[in-house]
């Protein structure tokens, strides 16, 4: 074995062995020393140092992410990686395999240069936590933090050094399967939970045991594709960029990620990994960027598929001009990019900038330290303490959208039988959701398992599964849970979607309960008992049919490994549900695009100004009915509202005010109210504090988030909730597209959800 030609210091500590293409090789493991890691100039140096080095074709080779699943590409790789023609790797998990590459890569290759060994690790590894879009119902940092904590040890011990993660693309559109792996429609709740999750995979220092590389993507716009079918065109004028789709990488790069994906969409004409405008004007001139960024799974090589380029040349030209700085999966940059510089098409400072970028993300990541990974010196996975965060996680997403007195909680004590009836009760995978590469089913604990295990003997369980799956039109077996329930004291249904039915490609035009869950439900209904039902599912599902016939509704997502547990604790009254909603619930498909921080219009809806199409007078059709912005059909307003979530006890809320009526340009002002649990059990409320700019230099939403909270609240207790705001935080991108404070009124709400009408107002006035 040779010795790393570049500076690096390595300490032998344990031997490994690795076998590849059944060659068996042998390596060593190495100590972190983070600190030099952490030093920017340090970095700095390192970087232009090592670029100094480096050959045009080295350059290149850390431009491409290859992929190390498949076999054939597995067999040539420590080849490839010998001759410095490949910087990056994805897709492999064993650990064994991962520390063999390194091990080429940095004892066998030129320069030493260790590689990058990426994963789609979004919510969980082996310990999959809920959905994000779950995570985002938690509305809780700590949650989202934690569990990305979780993964990220989980997935180093396997020698990944970055994951594909988060995914914060806005999405409004529930239409489209990507929204199970987005945190929903809101930009600032996103901020906070993109942030989050960066702290959570980066931890403090990235260079630590059990850290891994953040990637925020899809950079930009890609939740807004057409009728929500993936990867279609996206139409977002810049103004609507910058004040929604854009904020939550802002705020992912302030809290340090190191890098971002670009998108497959197509913006104004322009498809996202060609996008100067994009990748150079606001990331790098903007915000002042210096991660790198990746392209999505040959994107560049589709830049001819989206007919932007002729061939494959053009599109690295295209693609590396934009500042796409390494290729995830093709080979245009291989194959193109030293003919484009050689002939002078491309500057060699596109490539050098694009290699620092790079280079100082290993650096970072403490790579040339230690390249290897030691499963030893990390937890193992699936640990109790991975599990305890994955059911909390999980039940404080859980949303309660119906309650009538007395269904829920269980009373355990008043139960003789409890019919457990549904697709997804006991179903170990669906219950996983969307894009878990390496989520282990056996680990989970399905809603049917936990509700055995918490009530013992005591209840007599009685379980029909009714339906193969959530999509089944077969109703055999509906004749048997008919029965089952009318024998037992209440029935839970176990609704919704499988896994399958959400996350990329996996668009529906139809976002019903799929198959004839809904005549199952109207079947269990004519029983008259009482019916409790638990959907899980990997977006917003429209239930106006389905909240009629049931007593109580929760909606869990797709909750992961411990989805059962949780949702155990809450049936049962361990916890009352605290989730609220990351996204509006429209009544009817056809309401989509809906979110709550829509536009007044010049004509705004109001319940005098509507009418329902049944009501329109057959024999006196009005020619003009109100005159505003609804549907004859579905009316202006959603099933459930952004921010919408019920629980065990009640809450109410009263006295808003503002510290001042007026604040100077600069200032701060405290919008506070007062928060009683009027009902008899304690449990968790996130207060939300909604801000409306009532005339800007461009029309601002009718309200828009500005501070969450939550908060435990004792039966009786009154609690003061108070929200501090900087004129800052009213700031907007005018119609210059600069981001602007404004003088002028202002309205806030404090409340449960984003319907609230607990209003109060202030003034923002130039001057102190
Ligand atoms: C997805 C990315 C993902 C990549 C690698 C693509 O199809 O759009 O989000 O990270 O595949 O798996």
């Amino acid at each position: 074995m040779k010795a790393p030609r570049f500076p690096g210091g390595f300490l032998r500590l344990a031997p490994m062995v690795a076998s590849i293409g059944g060659l068996l090789l042998s390596m060593s493991i190495t100590a972190t020393s983070a600190s030099a890691a952490a030093d920017p100039v340090g970095v700095e140096q390192r970087v232009n140092a090592l670029l100094a080095e480096m050959t045009l074709a080295e350059k290149i080779g850390q431009m491409s992410q290859r992929n190390a699943s498949e076999a054939y590409e597995l067999a040539s790789l420590p080849e490839r990686i010998r001759a410095g023609h490949v910087g990056a790797v994805l897709n492999q998990v064993d650990a064994a395999v991962v520390n063999e590459l390194q091990r080429v890569a940095v004892e066998e290759s030129r320069l030493g240069i260790p590689l990058l060994v990426g994963r789609d690790v979004i919510h969980g590894f082996k310990t999959v936590m809920p959905i994000p879009l779950g995570q985002a119902a938690s509305w809780n940092p700590d949650v989202v933090r934690s569990g990305a904590r979780v993964a990220a040890q989980e997935a180093a011990a396997a020698g990944i050094t970055g994951t594909s993660a988060p995914m914060i693309d806005i999405a409004r559109d529930a239409r489209w399967g990507r929204i199970a792996e987005s945190l929903g429609e809101d930009p600032f709740l996103a901020e906070v939970l993109a942030a989050a999750m960066v702290r959570g995979f980066q931890g403090d220092d990235l260079a630590a045991t059990g850290t891994i590389a953040a990637c925020a993507k899809h950079f930009a716009g890609y939740g807004a594709s057409e009728s929500g079918r993936d990867y279609a065109t996206t139409n977002i004028p810049e103004n609507e960029l910058r004040n929604v789709y854009l904020r939550p990488f802002k705020s992912a790069i302030d809290a340090g990620v190191t890098t971002l994906m670009t998108s497959f969409s197509d913006l104004d004409g322009v498809p996202a990994t060609a996008s100067e405008f994009l990748l150079r004007q606001v990331l790098r001139d903007e915000w002042g960027f210096d991660g790198f960024v990746v392209s999505d799974w040959d994107s560049v090589r589709q830049l001819r598929i989206h007919g932007l380029t002729e061939d494959d040349r053009e599109s690295a030209f295209e693609a590396a001009v934009a500042g796409v700085d390494m290729e995830m999966a093709g080979d245009a940059y291989s194959k193109h990019l030293a003919e484009l510089i050689e002939s002078g098409n491309i500057s060699i400072d596109v490539v050098d900038t694009a290699v620092a970028n790079i280079l100082r993300a290993k650096f970072r990541l403490g790579l040339f330290e230690n390249p290897y990974t030691d499963p030893e010196a990390l937890p193992p996975v699936a640990s109790d303490a991975a599990l305890d965060t994955a059911r909390k996680a999980a039940r404080q997403s859980i949303v309660l959208l119906k309650k009538s007195v007395g269904t829920l909680p269980l009373a355990a004590a008043d139960l003789e039988s409890l019919a457990i009836i549904g697709p997804l009760a006991d179903a170990p995978y669906e219950q996983l959701g969307t894009w878990i590469f390496d989520g282990d089913p056996r680990l989970s604990v399905t809603p049917l398992q936990a509700i055995r295990d918490s009530v013992g003997d005591t209840i007599d369980i009685r379980y029909v599964r009714a339906m193969e799956n959530s999509r089944s039109r077969v109703s055999e077996a509906f004749d048997e849970a008919v029965s089952v329930a009318e024998g037992a004291d209440a029935v839970v249904l176990f609704l919704g979607e499988e896994s399958i039915l959400s996350g990329e490609a996996h668009s529906r035009a139809d976002i019903g309960l799929p198959g004839d869950q809904a005549e199952l439900v109207r079947r269990i209904r004519e029983t008259g008992k009482p019916v409790v039902a638990v959907i899980l599912a990997g977006r917003p599902l429209t239930l106006t049919d389905i909240v009629e016939h049931v007593d109580a509704l929760l909606f869990a997502w797709h909750p992961g490994t411990m989805g059962g547990p949780a949702i155990a604790d809450i049936l049962f009254g361990i916890e009352s549900p605290s989730g609220k909603l990351p996204a509006t619930f429209p009544k009817m498909v056809g309401q989509i695009p809906i979110y709550y921080n829509q536009k007044n219009t010049g004509k705004p809806p109001t319940p005098d100004t509507i009418i329902h199409i049944d009501d329109i007078d057959a024999h006196a059709p009005q020619l003009s009915t109100g005159m505003t912005a609804f549907h004859l059909d579905a009316g202006y307003t959603p099933l459930f509202p952004f921010g919408f979530g019920l629980s065990y006890t009640d809450f109410a809320y009263s006295d808003i005010r503002t510290s001042s009526e007026e604040i100077g340009m600069g200032g701060t002002v405290t919008i506070s109210a007062e928060l009683e649990n009027t009902g008899s059990v304690a449990a968790e409320e996130v207060v939300q504090l909604y801000v409306r700019d009532l005339a800007g230099n461009v029309t601002r939403p009718v309200r828009e988030l500005k501070g969450f909270k939550r908060v435990r609240v004792a039966p009786g207790e009154r609690v003061t909730v108070a929200f501090e705001l900087q004129t800052d935080d009213l700031a907007f991108y005018g119609r210059d597209m600069s981001l602007m404070a404004e003088p002028g009124a202002f309205h806030a709400w404090i409340g449960g959800n984003s319907d609230t009408d607990l209003r109060t107002a202030f003034r923002v006035v130039d001057g102190d």
